[in-house]
């Protein structure tokens, strides 16, 4: 939630840890600061509310030194303030921290009886003050940050630096991502690859536990009793321009029209086409471990969740696999039934959301085989995994996922595929068969960013509603919950995506002429069942927008207006679908004057429960 950055090298380190800030705005936040450290002093410049609040004081104010650390602030303990903002300090040091410290408050009595006086309403100030009391009593930064790690509870990437050891920060992380890299300028830290690009490719993704120096000409990671520790350098081939907008009004529209690519990159050398079979050598699970799974588990939050919906009906339909689908917030404290060697696969962007995390945990600590589809390399999620599909959208910035639905749909076809062959539950021929379909999507899904001018009129009428309700039935009831999703989070109407069959048991009762429906209406065996839904929220007054398919003409006879997208088989329908109405969403709140790509209250990534 939070995003932290900092560098020590040759340069100015302000306009590193600035420019930086900038590239993890994304992530949401309400406050931001930086920290310098130069000729054995530390200055501090923090301010509340934009990032551009926090430039402007460090332009009246400019500071020198090339050692420094930034944070943007996602508020968990305390008001949004400046009082509150990162860096918080406590006498030679400052730090940044991302998480929650669960414990703080048995922390601070114990550091107030020790004579620590706390300004903040933060939880990150007793990471300061615990780090100082254990200097004081003779600690380097980095025996200090050990120490003090076996005092804190929860999560928390941290990055201290202090006037004793000049030219150096020190961090380290629990539960938290954070990524170091290197070039001839110096060292650079941060939550997340995207600040890192315009500086280096090569970079590494911190474990827990792990303590990293990064000085000027070096980075160490340093293990539980200071030994040095080798990580993977990860190469990563995004293109620094590809977190830009290229040529978009905003992010979200970048990667809604990213879609087609991102079709054609998931898929890419993940299949042969000769035997008509998925090829996903990351899955790290044998064919016999497959079909052994008693059940598949699905778990995921928001937007991932309803992918995870549309898995079920998919590997139900396909390949005859029982799957139960799960919120991670439920899963984790249930009692779920989960069993040795069942399939666990987890779904996430991120790869750090928390409730899906704490879920996958539970399910490896009950014996079961976890799989991540994420699509974030080196995230907590994929290198907790068994087996990893990485859905390679490259970065989305925007909060409101859409290129990621996208990708982790694909993961599934792939990952049905292949268990549909590895259980000869589906012949060559017929996987040659769904292999033609997945790589004839991109080609469809730019037949639907096609019809944007016309969903951008739909857009035009029906924008200022207070009220919308989704309907779809089948494999499109999670893309009736996704269009819902979209739209509320984005523009702030208030919508419900809602199974069309169990629109009499209840939400018919909100059905008005103020109340536009979007129904979600394939010409699949549901077809008629869901032309009498529609009819019976017309009977109502209702504004009918339907979504069908190219060439049907009755749905133009029962809808105040209709979207045809190409007619497809009813299970490749989802993301033709879920584009059309990521469009609608998007057009709505563009005229409602919002910014799609920051919604209020949102962040991109619930690290935090
Ligand atoms: C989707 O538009 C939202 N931004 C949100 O629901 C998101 O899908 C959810 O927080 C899960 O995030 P993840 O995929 O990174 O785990």
């Amino acid at each position: 939630m939070c995003g932290i950055i900092g560098y020590v090298g040759e340069e100015n380190a302000t306009p590193v840890l600035i420019e930086g800030l900038k590239r993890l705005e994304y992530r949401g936040y309400d406050s931001a600061g930086i920290a310098l450290l130069h000729g054995g002093e530390i200055s501090v410049t923090r301010s509340a509310g934009k990032l551009v609040n926090l430039e402007q004081l460090v332009e009246r104010n400019p500071q020198n030194g090339s050692t420094g650390i930034g944070h943007t602030r996602w508020a968990t303990h305390g008001r949004p303030s400046e009082q509150n903002a990162h860096p918080h300090r406590s006498g030679n040091l400052v730090l940044v921290h991302n998480g929650i410290i669960e414990n703080f408050i048995s922390l601070k009595h114990r550091l107030e009886t020790e004579g620590y006086r706390f300004v903040s309403e933060t939880d990150t100030e007793v990471i300061a003050h615990l780090l100082e009391s254990y200097m004081k009593n003779g600690c380097s930064l980095q025996e200090a940050m050990r120490a003090a790690e076996v005092d804190l509870h929860g999560s928390y990437a941290v990055a201290a630096l202090c006037v004793t050891e000049p030219d150096v920060i020190v961090t380290t992380r629990s539960g938290c991502p954070l990524v170091v890299g290197r070039n001839e300028q110096g060292s650079f830290l941060a939550s997340d690859v995207t600040p890192l690009l315009v500086h280096t490719r090569e970079v590494v993704f911190l474990e827990d536990g792990d303590i990293a120096l990064l000085t000027p000409s070096q980075i160490s990671v340093l293990g539980a009793n200071g030994e040095e520790l080798t990580r993977e350098t990860v190469t990563i081939d995004w293109d620094a321009e590809a977190a830009e907008k290229g040529g978009y009004d905003n992010f979200m529209l970048k990667e809604i029209h990213e879609q087609p690519q991102v079709i054609v990159d998931t898929l890419r050398g993940r299949y042969n086409y000769e035997t008509g079979e998925a090829d996903l050598p990351d899955l790290a699970m044998t064919a016999e471990e497959l079909i052994a799974a008693r059940r598949i588990w699905i778990v995921a939050c928001g937007t991932s969740w309803h992918s995870g919906l549309v898995g079920k009906y998919l590997f139900e339909e396909m390949i005859r696999k029982p799957v139960q689908v799960d919120i991670g917030s439920e899963f984790r404290y249930r009692e779920p039934m989960i069993q040795k060697d069942d399939l666990f696969i987890a779904i996430s962007q991120s790869g750090e959301t928390a409730d899906t995390l704490a879920a996958a945990r539970e399910a490896k600590r009950r014996g079961a085989r976890v799989l991540s589809i994420v699509n974030v390399v080196g995230s907590t999620m994929a290198r907790e995994s068994d087996g990893i599909i990485y859905t390679r959208c490259g970065p989305e910035i925007s909060v409101a996922s859409t290129k990621a639905f996208t990708g982790q749909i694909m993961a599934l076809y792939l990952l049905a595929l292949h268990v549909g062959r590895v259980r000869e539950l589906l012949s060559a021929e017929e996987g040659r068969w769904w292999l033609d379909q997945y790589t004839a999507l991109p080609g469809r899904v730019e037949s639907v960013l096609k019809l944007e001018p016309e969903i951008k009129k739909i857009a035009e009428k029906y924008y200022s509603k207070s009220n919308f309700l989704y309907l779809g039935r089948g494999i499109n009831y999670p893309i009736a919950l996704e269009g819902a999703l979209k739209l509320k989070e984005i523009s702030y109407i208030h919508a419900e995506g809602y199974a069309a069959g169990e629109m009499k048991h209840g939400p018919i009762a909100l059905v008005d002429e103020n109340m536009p429906v979007v129904v979600v209406a394939p010409r699949d065996r549901l077809y008629e069942k869901t032309v009498n839904n529609l009819m019976e929220v017309r009977a109502r007054s209702a504004p009918v927008i339907a979504f069908g398919f190219e060439g049907d003409e009755e749905l133009q006879r029962v809808a105040d207006v209709v979207i045809h997208i190409p007619a497809v088989h009813p299970l490749l329908t989802p993301i033709l679908f879920a584009v059309g109405l990521q469009l609608l969403a998007y057009h709505v709140a563009v005229l409602r004057g919002l910014d799609v790509d920051r919604p209020r209250n949102l962040a991109k990534s619930v690290t935090v429960e």
